[in-house]
């Protein structure tokens, strides 16, 4: 699956079409990549945050990227593991899902993950990575516009756990 890349960077560096946030309900900013991404545009992407009256966990809402290297920010806000018994795997499918359609619907070509709720959220790394591929395969499929994803990992752990699922979601 040559559309897939996984680097270990902090996603705030990278140059793709679209960056991902994994923000919070109230799009208002944060720790984390959330906290990267706010430093790396400047304060004019909390203004336009500002404007989107936050944001539901499983949505997605875009702003510009501003002095980010990309054109535009998905902000979108992941499940808290509480367990897995409030449909946390529901909702971060529906984040991937919504990313890929805001994607989709404004023409972009390449996009950058990062692993949405592993963090603060804690919810589990591998399950989380199943997650994240699994809707990846399947927007690749439907979204054909969409040439690169790359998955952006902050630590060895993540960047493992992403190679070793890619691979066993496809072999070849
Ligand atoms: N670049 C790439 N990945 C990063 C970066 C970065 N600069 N900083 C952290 N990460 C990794 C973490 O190691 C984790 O694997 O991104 C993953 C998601 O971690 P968080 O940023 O904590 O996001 P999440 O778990 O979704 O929690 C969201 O945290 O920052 C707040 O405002 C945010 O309340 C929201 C919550």
């Amino acid at each position: 699956m040559e559309k897939i890349e996984i680097i270990q960077d902090d996603i705030a560096k990278v140059k793709a079409d679209a960056i991902v946030n994994a923000a919070n309900e109230s799009l208002l900013g944060g720790g984390g990549v959330d906290g990267a991404i706010h430093r790396g545009a400047g304060p004019e992407l909390l203004v336009e945050c500002r404007t989107l009256n936050g944001c539901s966990t499983g949505d997605a809402k875009v702003t510009k990227a501003y002095n980010l290297g990309a054109s535009w920010v998905i902000h979108t806000v992941g499940p808290v593991w509480t367990g897995g018994n409030k449909n946390e795997d529901e909702l971060l499918r529906s984040c991937y899902q919504k990313c890929f359609q805001r994607a989709s619907e404004l023409g972009i070509t390449s996009i950058a993950f990062p692993a949405i709720s592993t963090g603060a959220y804690r919810f589990p790394l591998e399950r989380a990575t199943c997650i994240a591929l699994e809707e990846t395969i399947a927007a690749l499929k439907k979204f054909l516009k969409i040439q690169k994803v790359i998955f952006v990992c902050f630590g060895k752990n993540a960047f493992e756990a992403y190679q070793k699922i890619l691979t066993e979601k496809n072999p070849i």
